[in-house]
């Protein structure tokens, strides 16, 4: 070994061993700039040595901006699921079950923690982590190593000794409590859907194309079974000891249980010692220690019969029923809400609830002045999951839907097979002017700033804005004369109302408000029609044809720009000098390399997505097309092709050529 290749494996080790002591351990033993120090000096070397590259470098902890789909793999062992019981007593059952089973044999429960977040299934060769499969179907998962290898607390290549060659270890990829709000707080900032627990942050975190962005997350693991040929010991418990040992964090509420009264002291505890945990749970798993007894003990259809989840029930809380309040959002929906006698639930002091819908009301049976429990489980936003009819006032009313909106008095329409009752009075409805005014402005859409609710009522109310176009006729003098109003303020609405004029057509067909056109759909739209005079005037088959645009969406698209109202909207919008087509750049034609050549896309790549791919053939003059057909020219691949496209192609005798070839084609480095 050459002292260059031995200082790079010292302060690999080294930086393996810190981030162990700082992510698993808690307790780092060195300052984070003599952290990143050695790093610094890692990175160098590896740069000027790139024959000393090691994929599971602490270096490459970082993630990449490369995107790539994810390859599918059949799990080794398929991932089961487990027993579930909200009940001590069935648990204390399922402790006289299995010792019927084991014919009165002694053995040991191991007590754990069952975490909430995205399982995951982790493979070691020699020490070193091979790869990352998440759950899946059970049977085979997505292959996700490169976003598991920005998760700190994972040990990519191992630590201490009597690891077996080959092994398997499964855990939870979670959100801790901590990131999960830091997260939510950054996408309300940013005007995107929250996260409703760190479960479901977590998994969409871990399908996340772009590593770059998962290690920005704050990920973390907890480990909590090893499977493989020659496992160390022969109980379960000493094996995970062991797993700790090697780098994995394994919860150190796992305990060896010997008696009844032991397992249920440990429910009784963590029913409430859980809360204090950094990490979302959401019950207790009890194991039998020992494998062999495991082995006899066997699995039903979907479970082992030698485990067993005790859930924890969702925190829960009674409280009284004010009255039921009706509010109208901007499509015209009208939401009912429950207004409660404040009470505290998990944390926060809970005042009001939604209540969704009619059909909710009345399968729930609520009444007027009935006290309603209220549950948070593992969600930010409170539940209202019962009544309780015992307490229920002589004479109560069941609450009634109303039938007229509660803003503007109209009669309110259901449409048949949709639970929302809707008022109609969609440029009259104040609630419905001032919510699309306020979608208009937000960030994500028109980002006009210092417009929030409360300024889109107030510019409403005083006459100035009776419909988003109203907005460019607004005058400095105007805005400055409203209550709370000064020059600074005013500035900074009329800046931001004529920034908005370059804000892309994409963001401005979102901007509109058209029923069923959200973020995603407003983006295909307008690569789709290229223009808002397309837009207008194209036919229900037109729209159709259009990527990912079915016919609801269509027939929403018809009948929005069908109102004389949107139409002068449009017409006023354009004259101020709104976009109202797409950018040159962004579907200009690149070149005619491909031009007249028909050609499939197939497998995963790894320089550029498919969709991006997709753009490449049409900007050079090809076409995308679906399916293998003689009139093929030829299919780009990436790997995992399908094997039927591929005989096909071989069959036909169609080149299927890679995507270096196909960058090399358009005269591409890559
Ligand atoms: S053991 C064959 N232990 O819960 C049994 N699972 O509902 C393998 N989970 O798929 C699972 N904490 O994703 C086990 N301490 C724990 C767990 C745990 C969370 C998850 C896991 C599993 C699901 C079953």
């Amino acid at each position: 070994m050459t002292p260059i290749q031995e200082r790079i494996e010292q302060l690999r080790r080294e930086l393996n061993d810190h981030n162990h002591r700082y992510y698993v351990d808690n307790a780092p033993v060195i300052s984070d700039q003599e952290f990143d120090r050695l790093m610094k000096e890692l990175e160098e070397l590896e740069q000027a040595h790139p024959e000393y590259a090691d994929p599971l470098s602490p270096t490459q902890r970082v993630g990449s901006d490369l995107t790539k789909g994810f390859e599918q793999t059949p799990h080794i062992y398929p991932m089961l699921s487990l027993a579930n019981t909200y009940s001590i007593e069935e648990v204390d059952e399922w402790v006289h079950r299995t010792r019927d089973a084991l014919m009165g044999q002694e053995f040991t429960v191991v007590g754990e923690m069952k975490f909430d977040g995205s399982g995951i299934s982790l493979i070691y060769e020699d020490g070193r982590l091979v790869r990352a499969v998440t759950r899946g179907d059970g049977e085979k998962g997505d292959i996700v190593t490169d976003n598991i290898k920005t998760i700190r607390s994972i040990p990519l290549v191992l630590k201490g000794e009597g690891w077996p060659r080959f092994f398997e270890i499964r855990g939870e990829i979670v959100l801790p409590w901590k990131e999960f709000d830091r997260l939510n707080a950054e996408r309300a900032f940013n005007e995107e859907p929250l996260f409703a627990n760190p479960r479901n942050a977590a998994s969409g975190t871990l399908k996340m194309q772009n590593s770059r962005e998962v290690a920005r997350r704050g990920l973390d693991a907890r480990f909590y079974y090893l499977l493989g040929p020659d496992l160390p010991y022969d109980n379960h418990y000493d094996n995970m000891v062991a797993a700790r040992s090697w780098g994995f964090k394994v919860s150190t509420a796992m305990t060896c249980l010997h008696t009844l009264q032991e397992v249920d002291d440990y429910i009784n505890h963590w029913d409430t010692a859980r809360k204090e945990l950094p990490v979302a749970t959401d019950g207790l798993v009890f194991k039998v220690n020992s494998l062999r007894q495991q082995l006899n003990l066997g699995y039903r259809s979907k479970s082992p019969r030698w485990a067993i989840a005790y859930k924890f029930q969702a925190e829960r809380a009674l409280t009284r029923l004010r009255f039921v309040s009706f509010e109208v959002g901007r499509m015209g929906i009208v939401t009912p809400v429950a207004n409660l006698d404040p009470v505290l639930l998990s944390g926060t002091i809970v005042k009001r609830a939604s209540l969704h819908n009619e059909d909710i009301i009345k399968a729930l049976d609520i009444h007027e002045h009935d006290m309603l429990y209220v549950e948070k489980g593992g969600e930010i936003i409170p539940k209202i999951t019962g009544v309780e009819e015992a307490e229920r006032e002589k004479g109560a009313r069941p609450v009634e839907f109303v039938s007229y909106c509660p803003s503007c008095g109209t009669k309110l329409v259901r449409k048949e097979d949709e639970a929302a009752w809707m008022c109609p009075n969609k440029y009259g409805c104040p609630p419905q002017i001032t919510g699309r005014v306020e979608h208009f402005v937000g960030r994500r859409m028109m980002n006009i700033d210092g417009i929030g609710e409360e300024t889109s009522e107030l510019l409403f109310q005083t006459g100035l804005v009776k419909n988003i176009a109203d907005l460019y006729s607004l005058r400095k003098e105007q805005l400055e004369g409203l209550e709370g109003f000064g020059e600074k303020s005013a500035d900074r609405i009329m800046q931001g109302i004529e920034d908005s004029k370059k804000v892309p057509f994409d963001r401005v067909v979102y901007a509109l408000s058209i029923p069923y056109v959200g973020e995603t759909v407003a983006k295909k739209l307008a690569k789709g029609v290229g223009s808002m005079d397309n837009l207008m005037t194209m036919s229900r088959d037109d729209l159709v044809a259009i990527e990912d645009i079915g016919p609801k969406i269509a027939d929403s698209i018809i009948e929005y720009f069908a109102a004389p109202i949107n139409q002068q909207i449009i017409a006023r919008l354009r004259e101020v000098g709104i976009q109202m087509e797409m950018a040159q750049e962004a579907t200009a034609p690149l070149g005619d390399a491909l031009k007249g050549k028909s050609v499939v896309i197939s497998g995963v790549f790894e320089h550029h997505s498919r969709d991006q791919y997709k753009e490449m053939i049409e900007r050079y003059g090809g076409k995308n097309v679906g399916s293998v057909s003689k009139k093929t020219d030829f299919i780009l691949a990436g790997a995992n092709m399908g094997p039927a496209k591929l005989e096909k192609a071989q069959k036909l005798g169609i080149p299927v050529i890679n995507e270096d070839e196909f960058l090399a084609m358009l005269g591409k480095e890559r």
